[in-house]
């Protein structure tokens, strides 16, 4: 018998139950894994809260890293022993799972587990976004909204290593201070200051091409405002809540300007895009471009105390609960 942390019905962080479940054999094509660490991501609250549907019950999370326990029919990429991780498959918040043998990377020795599952889905995110989704160049001068949270901390170091020069919008002048630590060139406090005309100013008036927007209700109109014509809205996220239904025409209206609403899901749906993401970002970390810190770790039993700390806005970077 393993323990996880289970979700019976959808609410606040209270729902978040840990309990001992059965985890039986690997089926065809899966793998046991025994987990040292999981991610916190945002899309765990989603979850959660049933803005993101999930059948009742289940294990949240879809970050871990760990070593291959069993592995099941017909599973010949990885072996009993080996170090992997994976960003996708709901269930992480386990101290062991089951998990499909196709989603999984190895990885590779320089990269600890927690780094692993700090960086999984944050960093193949980061690079989604600024390889695949929207080409950034050097010279290029982008926002990044939240620009000292796990994905933005990341996103703001790769983006600087491209050489490009980032805007980035943070809530505290301690994450001010951070983001610019990771290649911010220039923090806005979007909870002071009117970030549209920070743009603006810092831009001299051209304003942007592209713009990263995961924060959605509380930014997404007014980052097409960043944009100049033909500029492309990158909004990869809600933290502050669902984007309100709007016009087309408003995109029209604003400079004929392209709007994308990305998941990595797609992005790393073919095995051989995964291997390539995860590959692409772990060059990156060894490289030493992007420095991939934890910084806050909570005990998965407390993942309540995680999403708690995550919503109310008080976490920077990346965080892991630790198996
Ligand atoms: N599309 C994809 O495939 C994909 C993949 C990964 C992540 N994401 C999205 O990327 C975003 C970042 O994810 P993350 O896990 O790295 O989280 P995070 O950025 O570390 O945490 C969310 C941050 O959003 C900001 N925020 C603004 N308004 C908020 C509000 N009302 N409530 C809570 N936070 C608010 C806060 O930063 P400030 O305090 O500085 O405002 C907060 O720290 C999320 O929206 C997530 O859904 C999307």
């Amino acid at each position: 018998m393993t323990k996880a942390i289970r979700i019976h019905r959808t609410g606040g962080p209270e729902v978040l139950e840990w309990e001992a479940v059965e985890v039986g054999d690997p089926g065809p094509g899966q793998v046991c894994l025994k987990q040292h660490a999981a991610g916190l991501n945002f899309i765990d609250v989603y979850h959660r809260t049933g803005l993101y549907p999930q059948p009742l019950p289940f294990t949240p999370g879809v970050e871990g890293a760990g070593v291959v326990e069993a592995v099941g029919e017909g599973v010949g990429d990885v072996a009993v022993g080996d170090r992997v991780a994976y960003a996708g498959p709901i269930g992480g918040y386990a101290e062991t799972r089951l998990i499909d043998a196709e989603r999984l990377v190895k990885l590779p020795d320089a990269i600890a587990f927690e780094q692993a599952a700090a960086m999984m889905l944050q960093g193949m995110t980061a690079r989604m976004l600024l390889r695949s989704v929207h080409r950034v160049e050097s010279g290029d001068t982008i926002l990044v909204h939240a620009a000292a949270g796990g994905v933005g901390l990341i996103l703001c170091q790769w983006a600087a290593a491209l050489g490009a020069t980032v805007i980035g919008t943070v809530s505290t002048r301690e994450k001010a201070d951070l983001a610019k630590a990771h290649g911010c060139t220039h923090p806005i406090l979007y909870t002071e200051q009117d970030f549209v005309a920070e743009v603006e100013r810092i831009t001299g008036g051209d304003k942007l091409g592209v713009v990263y927007d995961s924060v959605g209700r509380d930014t997404f109109l007014r980052s097409l405002d960043c944009l100049r014509p033909r500029g492309m809205l990158v909004s990869y996220g809600q933290s502050s809540g669902a984007v309100e239904p709007f016009s087309p025409n408003i995109l029209a209206a604003k400079g004929s300007l392209y709007l994308t609403r990305p998941t990595l899901f797609t992005y790393t749906a073919d095995r051989a895009d995964l291997q390539e993401s995860a590959a692409e970002l772990f060059a990156m970390v060894e490289a030493g471009k992007v420095a991939i810190e934890v910084k806050q770790r909570f005990p998965l039993a407390d993942a309540a105390e995680a999403h708690r700390a995550l919503e109310a806005r008080e976490t920077s970077g990346s965080t892991v609960l630790v198996v």
